[in-house]
């Protein structure tokens, strides 16, 4: 895990990865929502949390924990501020990694106020004893911190103020039944659609002082793969191109000369996107061909194809996993402008689909 984690940290340079990185977090800092009603699309998830944390704020309570899960980039540090900020308490942030014994996480509990909202990212990887007293913590609001090993330990049992847990993940899969049930209410967030993050190109160029027409934000948008982390680093990587290479206004022309020379194509597609179907379809006749072998002939890690490049590829139906490997649909053919086999090599129909 942390291993694949530096693996892609290292690979970053990928305009369209989906994860922040380095400064990155104090541009993204500047370009979020701070209240609910500042938040672009996400409808459902919003007029929900927004009854919860209203409801709470009726009756004096502190709100219902919350999981808020879903892919990178997609909003879940944004809420999580916005819970504290729209509840006017204090935020406090930690992650999952960061705790890797019950006694940080009893540590981080005994200081809480009551009505702070603990914030922990990455929740999934927290260590198992600190999840198990995570259980107690949410259920009753307290806690047996053991001190001593062995017969002479002693449970001393710690009451903790009221508070709201916001727990964060990108695998929602992975938190352990227990944990997931102690949430009140879960917010998965999805991928934005078009004009969704067309708003956010829109938004995000007023607050960088940036200008754009029309189409110029629709090309941006249309290119960020339902991300709007990814629609504001491509908007700041096309404003440096409109200003070196143009009178800095963000047109559709410039946008689209700015992503190309980026190798960011019209699908949002990167290079090592583009260079896995074209391995796919140009050596292997569209596949199945196994990920390892698939990885060896783009030149990269297995695991950056298959955590990096492969989900975006699934999801836009060009890729699609069976038992016997990887293999190329008919758009990912037309998408390279080739004829895909008369015979298409497997698929299509129903693919038989891995989960992870
Ligand atoms: N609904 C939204 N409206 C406007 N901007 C948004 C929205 N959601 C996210 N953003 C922008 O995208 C950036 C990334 O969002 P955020 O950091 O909350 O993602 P995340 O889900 O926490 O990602 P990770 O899983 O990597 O932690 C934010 O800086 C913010 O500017
Ligand atoms: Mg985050």
């Amino acid at each position: 895990m942390e291993d694949l984690e530096a693996r892609e940290a290292a690979y970053l340079g990928s305009l369209t990865a989906a994860e922040a990185e380095g400064d990155e977090r104090a541009v993204e800092a500047a370009l979020r929502p701070k209240t609910l009603a500042e938040v672009v699309g996400q409808h459902r998830v919003r007029e929900q949390l927004g009854l919860v944390l209203e409801a709470a704020r009726g009756r004096g309570r502190v709100p219902d924990h919350v999981l808020l899960s879903g892919p990178p980039g997609l909003g879940k540090t944004t809420l999580a501020m916005i819970i504290a900020h729209e509840m006017t308490a204090p935020l406090r942030l930690t992650s999952g990694p960061a705790i890797t014994h019950a006694g940080d996480l009893a540590a981080i509990l005994s200081g809480m106020n009551d009505g702070d909202v603990l914030f922990v990212d990455e929740i999934h990887r927290m260590s198992r004893p600190a999840e198990e007293m995570l259980y107690m913590a949410m259920e009753d609001f307290r806690v047996d911190v053991v001190i001593g090993k062995g017969p002479g330990a002693t449970a001393i049992p710690l009451e903790i103020p009221p508070f709201t847990l916001v727990g964060a993940t990108t695998r929602a899969g992975l938190l352990p039944g227990p944990l997931r049930d102690r949430f009140g209410f879960t917010a998965r967030l999805e991928f934005y659609d078009a004009a969704d993050l067309d708003l956010i190109v829109h938004r995000s160029a007023g607050l960088l002082g940036v200008e754009l027409t029309e189409d110029g934000a629709a090309e941006i948008a249309s290119r960020s793969r339902g991300t709007p982390r990814i629609a504001n680093r491509l908007l700041r990587r096309v404003r440096d191109y409109a200003q070196v290479k143009a009178d800095g206004v963000v047109t559709h022309d410039v946008a689209r000369r700015g992503l190309e020379l980026y190798e960011v194509d019209e699908l949002g597609l990167d290079r090592l996107d583009r260079a896995v179907i074209e391995c796919l379809c140009r050596h292997f006749g569209g596949g199945p061909v196994g990920i390892s072998t698939l990885a060896v002939a783009v030149g990269e890690e297995r695991e950056t194809v298959e955590e990096v490049a492969e989900p975006f590829l699934v999801r836009l139906g060009f890729l699609a996993r069976t038992p016997r490997g990887r293999v190329a649909t008919a758009a990912a053919w037309r998408h390279l402008g080739l004829d895909a086999p008369p015979q298409p090599a497997d698929v299509p129909g129903e693919p038989t689909l891995f989960e992870e």
